[in-house]
């Protein structure tokens, strides 16, 4: 299989991508190694469509532009994948959705959207403050083909924030399960059962298919 450029700049889901692609055994690089400069403007309405407006303007962008990070590579070299994730509640239709990042300003804090969510859930009983984290993963491979993947966790939006871990939403965010939020698990509780981890299983799947 090619190696493969994955478009994020968060350390974070690069440790997670590369534990769960680790046996492909193709090489994984962020945007930064692969010294890629592009900006996308993710203007889509779906995360599958985001996903793929940034795997496509990055392997554009490699087009044209190379691979500087990796000598003696060239575009034809790399699968481009990429990810757009976000918290669908769906009291508020859906909300906040691929706006998810950008939920009331890009600089409010967590703190603040999440009182806020909470805030317009007030009196919603539990049955219906249902909602789910989904990630879609895109994939464009060096003949222009593409494929994505989509995968989400489902959970309800709690009456407060609990936990430390995390990031984002993950404190009001609730299973089912056990009545515990995404920021009450352990980084290796959260990544066995993430909307992340999940949607990258698929995609494995199907890149494996294609190599058949
Ligand atoms: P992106 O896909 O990295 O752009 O993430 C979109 C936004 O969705 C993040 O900034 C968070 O607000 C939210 N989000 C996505 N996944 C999670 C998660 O696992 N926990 C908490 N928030 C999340």
């Amino acid at each position: 299989m090619k190696d493969i450029i994955f478009a994020t700049g968060n350390a974070g889901k690069m440790k997670e991508i590369r534990e769960i692609l680790a046996d492909l055994g193709v090489e994984i690089l962020s945007m930064k190694e692969a010294g890629i400069e592009a900006e996308v403007e993710e203007n889509g309405v779906t995360f599958e469509e985001n996903a793929l407006i940034k795997a496509a303007g990055i392997a554009a962008w490699c087009r044209e532009n190379g691979v500087p990070g990796c000598s003696g590579k060239t575009a034809d070299d790399f699968i481009v994948l990429a990810d757009d994730s976000g918290l669908e509640v769906d009291y508020l239709n859906g909300e906040p959705g691929v706006y998810s990042a950008r939920y009331m300003g890009h600089d409010t804090s967590y703190r603040e959207k999440n009182a806020n969510i909470i805030a317009r859930l007030e009196g919603v009983p539990k049955q219906e403050r249902t909602a789910r984290f989904v990630c879609a993963i895109a994939a464009v491979f060096p003949d222009g083909a593409h494929e994505a993947a989509r995968a989400a966790v489902e959970g309800y939006i709690g009456w407060k924030e609990s936990g430390e871990n995390g990031f984002g939403y993950d404190p009001i965010f609730y299973l089912y399960e056990n009545d515990l939020s995404t920021a009450q698990l352990s980084p290796e509780e959260k990544n066995a059962i993430s909307h992340r981890g999940k949607a990258l299983r698929l995609m494995k799947k199907k890149m494996q298919e294609r190599e058949e």
